[in-house]
């Protein structure tokens, strides 16, 4: 038996992008993304993915704190899990092409180093 006409898909995006916007008062040491230029990525990021029809099957949105503050404006896209450090709004349309449509993360601006067991692009979206 199935159901899947009732059965909403899972996961219900093919790629899920976390834009951290969190904000903190000034001076504070641990600084903070969105005085970073953070809502400008998002909005480019939310832009991008309106323009190139990529909705449903992929989201971009704003995130609290992901905890990588030093490292911020701090993006991560999910299921592959890659986290981006330090990115500008010089970066998105580049992580956007690459990464959320043709599967190929952005190395230059990873977080954390590629795990050596992996090689290869990761899946491109649907119908890219
Ligand atoms: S303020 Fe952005 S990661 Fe913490």
């Amino acid at each position: 038996m199935s159901n899947t006409a009732t059965t909403p898909r899972f996961p219900p995006y093919e790629r899920h992008v976390f834009i951290c916007m969190n904000e903190r008062p000034p001076g504070n040491p641990r600084g903070d993304c969105k005085s970073k230029g953070a809502e400008a990525v998002l909005n480019r990021f939310k832009e991008l993915v309106d323009g190139l029809k990529l909705k449903p099957r992929i989201r971009a949105q704003k995130s609290g704190c992901l905890d990588t503050c030093e490292a911020g404006i701090s993006v991560v896209v999910y299921p592959e899990a890659v986290w981006y450090k330090r990115v500008t709004l010089a970066d998105v349309d580049e992580i956007v092409q690459s990464h959320l449509v043709s599967g190929v993360p952005v190395e230059r601006l990873r977080m954390h180093p590629r795990p050596t067991s992996v090689s290869g692009p990761v899946k491109p979206i649907g119908n890219a």
